[in-house]
């Protein structure tokens, strides 16, 4: 018997453009992807409700949106068993404890007991501690694109959720998402019944940008063109024509940072959850030609671009080009195809 098909739409606006997908989706069948957007904010006319035409932003109910993942502190606390009560007294101490915010810091803890285990007298609490004013800038950056955030999520786990329901995540061992955005990244760690990891990273995709900046003299407009793979670097600049230097090449100091991160969070992690089998790049900066293989041979494991779509089907009215784009596009969605929770419907 088919269930009723319900078009749910996500969000992800964290930095300077939004990212947003329609799906439907209907117990029994396969979900479909009825459109996806990519929206600059910094343009002009930016504030006038990108979304509000076409009602992809006010829709009954409102929209599930993302929180960004670098302005937030996710932490999967071990603590003595305890009653709601008892939590609700001892958070506060627990979480000055265990996340670096200042003291005077106006913040916002949500929290969501995972698990109580009776015999060892633990139990397992997810925390994620946000800035209160930046929790309303978020949401009236929505607002003014158009978008009624119904729902506001933390990025990292939309995007774990995601990997974990298209079944893309191994079935033992320990598997991670790095998210490339563009002022920063982020790394969550799991295992399926361990503690979620999550933890910022100060480079992205606009460190690529400057290292290009320097390295070949361009302005940060053909730095972002070069990096993007739009138009070979020695169209620009003549005298690199001779030389074959690949992306990762001309990137090296940046990818090493990055991969010196990922590493110290993943030995940390794996030294107490077993080994780390798989990561999966999100967000533009994992659009970098060849980003995947160089960072898998630094870190010495699977590194792969992560397909949010690979659940879904596609309309049979989209052109191929529509098919390509959103193929090339794929691993911006990661966040956003998780905040419509369509394996809930
Ligand atoms: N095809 C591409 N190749 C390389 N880099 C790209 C490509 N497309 C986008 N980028 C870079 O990806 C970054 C933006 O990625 P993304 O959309 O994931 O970030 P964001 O979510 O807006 O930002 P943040 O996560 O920092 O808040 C920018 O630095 C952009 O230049
Ligand atoms: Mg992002």
């Amino acid at each position: 018997m088919w269930g009723t098909n319900r078009h749910v739409a996500g969000f992800d606006g964290s930095g300077d453009t939004i990212k947003a997908v329609r799906v439907r989706c209907g117990r029994g069948r396969r979900p479909l992807l009825v459109d996806f957007a990519l929206r600059d904010l910094s343009g002009p006319g930016s504030d006038s409700g990108l979304f509000r035409e076409s009602g992809w932003g006010f829709r009954r109910g409102g929209a599930s949106c993302s929180y960004p993942g670098r302005d937030i502190h996710i932490r999967q606390l071990d603590l003595p068993l305890q009653d709601d009560f008892e939590l609700m007294a001892s958070l506060p101490f627990e979480v000055r404890r265990h996340v670096p915010v200042s003291e005077s810091a106006d913040r916002v803890v949500a929290h969501q007991v995972l698990r109580r285990e009776r015999e060892r007298r633990r139990m397992s609490v997810l925390v994620v501690v946000a800035p209160s004013a930046e929790i309303e800038s978020v949401r009236d950056r929505y607002l003014r694109a158009g978008v009624q955030p119904k729902r506001i999520e933390p990025a990292p786990l939309a995007a774990v959720n995601q990997v974990i329901h298209s079944s893309l995540a191994p079935d033992d061992g320990c598997w991670g998402v790095l998210d490339v955005g563009d002022t920063g990244s982020w790394l969550a760690l799991c295992r399926k019944g361990g503690p979620l990891h999550v933890r910022s990273i100060h480079i992205g995709g606009a460190s690529f940008t400057q290292e290009l900046v320097l390295r070949c003299r361009l302005t940060r407009k053909e730095a972002d063109r070069v990096k993007r793979a739009e138009v070979a670097l020695g169209k620009i600049r003549p005298e690199w024509r001779s030389r074959t230097a690949t992306l990762p090449t001309l990137l090296k100091n940046t990818i090493q940072g990055l991969a010196s991160e990922v590493s110290l969070q993943l030995n940390g992690y794996r030294k107490k959850n077993g080994p780390v089998r798989a990561l999966f790049l999100a967000g533009g900066g994992a659009l970098v030609h060849g980003l995947d293989g160089v960072l898998g041979e630094k870190l010495g494991m699977t590194v792969r671009l992560a397909d949010p779509f690979s659940a879904f089907d596609l309309p049979s009215t989209w052109t191929a080009r529509k098919r390509d784009l959103l193929a090339d596009l794929a691993p911006r969605f990661l966040v956003a195809v998780g905040l419509t929770r369509w394996w809930e419907h």
